[in-house]
């Protein structure tokens, strides 16, 4: 069975020396043999701020991978404020959030950004984490598959086919994001398996090696009943990934 993947986004959280003291905790954690075959069969991986990157890098345990939360759209040049995937390369950084339900809305990310986003990480060899997800207005007027479909297809156009495999897809209902109200097991299978019919629909049996993850509100307590559900290779954790113990429950909860 291929190894479920458990992603933090630590979002605009932590400084330095909560960097340093998170990756002392998980060290001692993973000091300890017996936790071996835990972390060897799972995929993990933390989102920390741009800033804390290679602070993180350095101190973190080797088998933990390393996630930017966002990148530009263009390779270099005049873009104050930005980070380009070449930079995000010189910190050897292993996968990239890009769709991000807080960029979306609050950065005025579009599709079209994203799809730029998602075609230059896969050209230099950063795994995508494109995140996709209905608001409540669109979840409760019955929209959630239409804009899903609409998202894949803007987020995927022309996409490096031989390379789409790479990409992973986070489903995070916008409703469920930071607000304790995670989307029942029944709805996330339903979303897991639309999603994963429209990507074949896309990509053909291509598609059949695409991850998908739930997000939004996993913690600790529901991280092993989410995990289990058909369908979900792992999950995008954000508040409950900020504990090392909460972080490593939901580590442990994989199947
Ligand atoms: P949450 O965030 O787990 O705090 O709901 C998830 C995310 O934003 O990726």
């Amino acid at each position: 069975m291929a190894k479920q993947l458990i992603l933090g986004n630590w979002k605009m959280n932590k400084s330095l020396s909560d960097i340093t003291s998170f990756c002392g905790s998980f060290k001692s954690v993973l000091k300890d043999k017996k936790n071996d075959a835990i972390i060897n069969k799972v995929i993990v991986g933390i989102a920390p701020t741009f800033t804390g990157l290679t602070h993180f890098k350095n101190h973190i345990d080797h088998r933990i991978h390393l996630i930017a939360q966002n990148v530009s759209d263009q390779i270099s040049g005049a873009r104050t404020g930005q980070i380009s995937v070449d930079m995000l390369n010189d910190l050897r950084v292993d996968y990239c959030l890009i769709g991000h339900s807080e960029v979306r809305q609050y950065l005025h990310e579009t599709n079209h950004d994203i799809n730029k986003k998602n075609n230059l990480l896969l050209s230099k060899n950063i795994i995508p984490v494109l995140c996709i997800g209905e608001t409540l207005d669109e979840f409760e007027q019955h929209k959630t598959q239409a804009v899903l479909q609409k998202q894949l297809n803007e987020c995927l156009a022309d996409v490096d086919f031989s390379k789409i495999d790479k990409v992973v897809i986070a489903y995070e209902p916008i409703w469920a994001i930071g607000t304790g109200k995670t989307a029942t097991n029944e709805i996330i299978k339903d979303c897991m398996k639309s999603i994963k019919q429209y990507l074949s629909h896309l990509f053909a049996s291509k598609s059949s090696h695409i991850k998908l993850l739930y997000g939004g509100s996993v913690n600790e307590i529901n991280a092993k009943d989410i995990l289990a559900i058909e369908g979900v290779d792992g999950v995008l954790v954000g508040g409950a990934s900020l504990d090392p113990q909460k972080f490593w429950t939901i580590i442990q909860s994989a199947k």
